[in-house]
């Protein structure tokens, strides 16, 4: 099925039925495999024997003492959730609207950088099972595809970008970005520096990427990946290179200057407000935890914020965003209020949902279903999460997601 076809059938189903489809579509190889996954972390699960230690970690990994990722899982067990019953539930919508597209389900892929390291060509196939689903895929700043390559596969494309706050820099990214055909400028805000990345260092996997003894080994015991994935991506695009932080040129993976990329600390309000001032679509800001920034980013003209502590990659111990969810969306206005980190069931959703957020973004579960089935994996990834909302909320009297609300949750 070429890929307008399988989008106008998506737009003709509603998500479960239309994702389940697309997956069919792809997934003939990959079937039986397929079969064995369940939920969304029984792809981390047959992910990580096929990944190098280092490149696994690099995914998997929090920070420091892990005490934040762990944080995010739990944050959803301190609420339960009130069923009501005897409604009529025989149809159901979880389509949602967002930025004045109508999505067919409340949740999109995270940026992640180095997607495409991880796993060949992730970017692109993460964003066209998106765009096969109509859910949001979201391009890193740090990621080896080319905004203009990845726009070709998925046209309805969100970007994240880590930049220099210099005024004709910002100018000239926000160019770029418009003349690709992005549709939301997303400003990732909680990397002023890079993080204290104790795992990675021990597994080996620094900035720049050097061969040492240890990381060779842990190449040549993965053929597979080496083969299948590195390999495959140094035949065809050369040594990786950062492609999204400026409007030109880009940071090979092998040179001294990928280590100073990550982190613009002098970037602040300010700079978000030059951004607003160039790019005239949807503006969101990621990586809030504070409802004091929320009220600013509202008073700064932002369209839309993402509460997220990065996965639990950033500062260690950093709030849960589902915890501090509820005094933000009380300073959030007319903003969307977009939330991730830790999300991974149809039950966390609605919780969010339910506790004010507008829509969920999820990280790695996506990229690892690519590792292990590519983009029939994500497609795989993105129906089985529909499928899970779909049945919790006709087990909690929702016909119409948008009716979440917080009468549905108790304290657990
Ligand atoms: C491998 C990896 C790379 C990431 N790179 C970026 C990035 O470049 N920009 C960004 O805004 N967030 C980045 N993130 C954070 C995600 O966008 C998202 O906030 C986080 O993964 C959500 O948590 P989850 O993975 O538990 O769903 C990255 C996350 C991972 C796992």
């Amino acid at each position: 099925m070429n890929d307008a076809a399988s989008h106008e059938r998506v737009q003709a189903a509603s998500l479960p039925e239309a994702s389940e489809q697309a997956y069919r579509s792809l997934g003939h190889r990959h079937e039986r495999l397929l079969k064995r996954v369940l939920d969304l972390g029984d792809y981390q699960r047959l992910a990580r024997p096929r990944l190098p230690r280092a490149v696994y970690g690099y995914v998997a990994n929090g920070v420091e003492a892990d005490v934040a990722r762990e944080d995010n899982r739990k944050s959803f067990q301190d609420w339960r959730m009130v069923t009501r019953v005897l409604r009529d539930v025989s149809r159901r919508s979880q389509a949602t609207e967002l930025f004045g597209h109508r999505y067919g389900a409340p949740f999109g892929i995270a940026p992640m950088g180095a997607a495409a390291v991880v796993a060949y060509d992730a970017d692109n196939r993460m964003a066209r099972a998106a765009a096969a689903a109509n859910i949001p895929f979201v391009l890193s700043a740090n990621s080896i595809t080319p905004i203009e390559e990845l726009v070709r596969n998925n046209p309805n494309a969100w970007f994240a970008s880590y930049q220099s706050p210099e005024p004709d820099k910002v100018q000239a990214m926000v160019e770029r970005v418009a003349r690709a055909g992005i549709k939301v400028y997303v400003v990732t805000v909680d990397v002023p520096v890079s993080s204290n990345r104790e795992d990675d260092k021990r597994a080996g996997y620094s900035m720049p990427l050097r061969p040492t003894p240890g990381l060779t080994w842990d190449g040549l015991t993965h053929p597979r990946w080496l083969i299948g994935d590195a390999g495959r991506t140094v035949l065809r695009r050369g040594i990786p290179v950062i492609s999204n932080l400026e409007a030109t040129g880009g940071v090979s993976l092998l040179s001294r200057e990928v280590a100073t990329i990550a982190g613009h600390s002098d970037f602040t309000w300010k700079s978000a407000e030059l951004i607003r001032k160039f790019w005239k679509g949807p503006l969101v800001i990621k990586g809030l935890l504070s409802g004091e920034d929320a009220r600013i980013a509202r008073e700064s003209g932002v369209d839309g914020i993402v509460v997220s502590n990065h996965g639990g990659r950033q500062l260690d111990g950093a709030v849960s965003p589902l915890d501090v969810l509820p005094e933000i969306k009380a300073q959030s206005g007319d903003m969307a209020v977009l939330i991730d980190s830790g999300f991974r069931r149809g039950t966390d959703v609605l919780k969010a949902l339910a506790l004010g957020a507008d829509f969920i973004l999820i990280g790695r579960p996506f990229l690892f279903a690519s590792v292990v089935a590519g983009e029939a994996g994500v497609q795989h990834a993105i129906s089985l999460l529909s499928k899970e909302i779909d049945i919790d909320q006709a087990l909690l009297g929702l016909a119409d997601i948008a009716d979440a609300g917080p009468d549905m949750l108790r304290k657990g």
